[in-house]
């Protein structure tokens, strides 16, 4: 854990090198250690189309998707990786879970179920997606319905709009690697005025801390149409982390939330 927030500090460093360095062409940089929260033994390393270019074609999420982890190319042992490639996206690691398992060992059941009118209800059971999921507890999500004017689970089940809507929500709690650096928010780069891009391209902004009823420092969000606090940050699953919210964030004004 100590080591990850030092790599964490020094990408920040990093980060803020490229920042402040206006001449470096940002798609030229080499990030020698990019922060991948695995804390075990594991490697997801992706495959070459060649040795001699060094390009990725398709990262291992991707290779997961095609259904390509069976191939030999995958798994045979080469003199870099003894594990094949893709360890982690292709389920051949034990030593961590997905973010599908650790919502529902944390009990929030009900973004998971909101997750499902999205593309990610099925990204989140695989143990390569990588992301940053802002996870409201079960109380808030129910809560959000409420003012939402759905009684319960089923009656946004039952009607097309509200499933639309409820997974334009989910996705708003979706916060995608950062492309230019490949990586990902964790709680250390929530600082004060940070934008947090979601998966519908709509942001939320880190707008402070506050000490919560517990005496612990809870970060504050703002999204568009309502606030949150973090009550609990970086969960670590394979690729990624579940920071837990106590509001659900609303991406654009709707029934209750003008
Ligand atoms: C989401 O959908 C998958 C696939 O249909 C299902 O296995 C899973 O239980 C669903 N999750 C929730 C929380 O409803
Ligand atoms: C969210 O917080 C901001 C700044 O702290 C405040 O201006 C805004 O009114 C809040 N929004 C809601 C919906 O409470």
């Amino acid at each position: 854990m100590a080591s990850r927030r030092l790599q964490a500090l020094a990408l920040c460093l990093t980060f803020v090198a490229i920042l402040g360095s206006n001449s470096v062409n940002a798609a030229k940089l080499i990030i020698e250690d990019t922060l991948n929260p695995i804390n075990c033994g594991c490697t997801d390393v992706d495959p070459h189309d060649s040795f001699l270019s060094g390009h990725v074609g398709f990262q291992c999420f991707d290779q997961a998707r095609f259904g390509a982890c069976s191939q030999p190319f995958m798994q045979t042992a080469i003199r870099e990786i003894d594990e094949g490639y893709c360890q982690i996206s292709c389920g051949r690691c034990d030593c961590c879970k997905s973010m599908e398992k650790i919502l529902k060992q944390q009990g929030l059941n009900m973004f998971a179920w909101a997750l499902n009118f999205t593309e990610y209800g099925e990204y989140i059971a695989m143990p390569g997606f990588m992301a940053t999921l802002l996870a409201p507890t079960d109380d808030a999500m129910n809560d959000m319905l409420g003012k939402l004017g759905y009684e319960n689970k089923e009656a946004v089940e039952s009607d097309s709009n509200a499933k639309g809507i409820v997974g334009d929500i989910a996705r708003y709690h979706i916060l995608l690697p950062i492309a230019e650096i490949d990586s990902l928010w964790s709680a250390p780069f929530m600082r004060k005025n940070a934008v947090m891009l979601s998966a519908i391209r709509s942001g939320t902004r880190t707008v402070g801390s506050h000490t919560g009823d517990n005496g612990g420092q809870h970060i504050l969000l703002q999204g568009a149409k309502s606030n949150a606090s973090i009550l609990q940050t970086d969960i670590e699953a394979c690729k990624g982390f579940i920071q837990v919210l106590d509001t659900a964030l609303i991406p654009f004004a709707m029934t209750g939330y003008n």
